[in-house]
């Protein structure tokens, strides 16, 4: 058994915490009481979500956020943040996360993605904190054999460098706890995270082309994209269409501050799917995200993608059972959310 700690004497390191996810999970923390530190290099990040967070939460929760600069694989700077803050959790998010890009940037993805993971169980391990959660991807089951996907599914050979740094920091942290049984580790395989902050004041903010289909959505809606590129509409579903998995990224935030409680006192490794375990195609969420925003949202049709599954969703029974965790919000609110976002934020947080 690890130390037993309540929330309110709980420092947990956020890698990443200025992102999509970790920034809906820091919100998420700090409104039940923990301390929180984030550690991010601003690489696909800005540092005006410091603010909207600290708006969102109010004082005093607002006092419990110390926000650092720094790459995760800056060992020297991580070491004296964990000198300074002595935090016993850890969650990371930080790492690339393009799919496609990870294809032309293996070194990068690869040296990001695992060496600063190396970096930070190391840095750990030295300051006696031994609990982590890692942000992992229901990409690790790749092809599914049948569906819904539990988390005995098997994993399968990834498709893309992206998908093996997921698979392999998956395997070095089990490899980690078998060598020292002391370590807490929690893997979560999210599903197809989307939606916003319900405030409108946080939300996804991609640089440059969206690589996922709803920040496509959003500004096909808005009018900075012509129309949204649906890949293959001969998949054997119901509208020919892709079928996902999408989740809200305050249920996501929530699934975390659930595994940080759960994990409380305890030692091991586990897996949990997150997602809602309803399976959505493209068209329906065209449909969805038209129905929020108020008009038709162009779209064409082009070939299917390599690498592409023709559907997946997931079976979230294992986070509720144990962790007492489900999905509350359904793609009506994931879409109201993420045009709220995009609508009031055009141009991201630099607008
Ligand atoms: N968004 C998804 O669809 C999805 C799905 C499954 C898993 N994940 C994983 O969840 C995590 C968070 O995803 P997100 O959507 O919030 O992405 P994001 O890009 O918004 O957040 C990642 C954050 O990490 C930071 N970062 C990257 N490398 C860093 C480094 N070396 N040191 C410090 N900071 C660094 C970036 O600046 C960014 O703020 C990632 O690990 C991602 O792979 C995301």
């Amino acid at each position: 058994m690890s130390e037993k700690i309540a929330p309110q004497d709980t420092c947990v390191l956020v890698t990443g915490g200025a992102g999509f996810i970790g920034s809906h999970t820091v919100v998420e923390l700090l409104t039940r009481g923990y301390q929180v530190v984030i550690v991010d290099d601003l690489s696909n990040a800005s540092a005006k979500v410091m603010d909207r967070i600290k708006t969102i939460v109010g004082e005093p929760a607002a006092a419990n956020l110390t926000f650092y600069e720094a790459d995760v694989n800056d060992r020297a700077a991580l070491a004296k943040i964990f000198d300074e803050h002595r935090p016993s959790r850890v969650i990371h998010f930080a790492g690339y996360k393009a799919v496609g890009e990870s294809v032309s940037k293996p070194i990068e993805y690869y040296a990001n993605n695992i060496g600063n993971t190396l970096t930070l169980v190391d840095v750990m391990r030295e300051h006696g904190c031994k609990s982590i959660i890692f942000s992992s991807s229901a990409t690790v089951y790749g092809d599914p054999d049948s569906l819904p996907l539990t988390e005995e599914s098997p994993k399968k050979p990834a498709t893309n460098p992206y998908g093996w740094t997921k698979w392999m920091i998956e395997q070095i942290l089990t490899d980690l706890h078998t060598a020292d049984p002391e370590w807490n580790v929690v893997l979560l395989r999210y599903f197809n995270p989307i939606g916003a902050h319900p405030s409108g004041l946080m939300g996804e903010d991609p640089k440059g082309i969206p690589n996922n289909l709803v920040p496509y959505v959003a500004q096909t809606a808005i009018g900075k994209r012509d129309a949204v590129h649906v890949f293959g509409d001969d998949y054997d579903t119901p509208d020919g269409t892709g079928v996902r998995d999408y989740i809200h990224v305050c249920d996501l935030a929530s699934g975390h501050a659930a595994a940080l409680a759960w994990m409380n006192g305890r030692t091991g490794v586990e897996v949990f799917n997150l997602g809602t375990g309803t399976g959505t195609s493209v068209l329906e969420i065209i449909k969805a995200f038209s129905k929020a925003c108020g008009h038709e949202i162009p779209y064409v049709v082009d070939p299917r993608r390599p690498g592409d599954v023709t559907a997946n969703y997931a079976d979230c029974s294992k986070a509720r059972d144990l962790m007492g965790w489900e999905a509350k919000f359904n793609i009506e609110d994931m879409c109201r959310d993420s045009w709220n976002w995009q609508s009031h934020n055009p141009d991201g947080y630099e607008g």
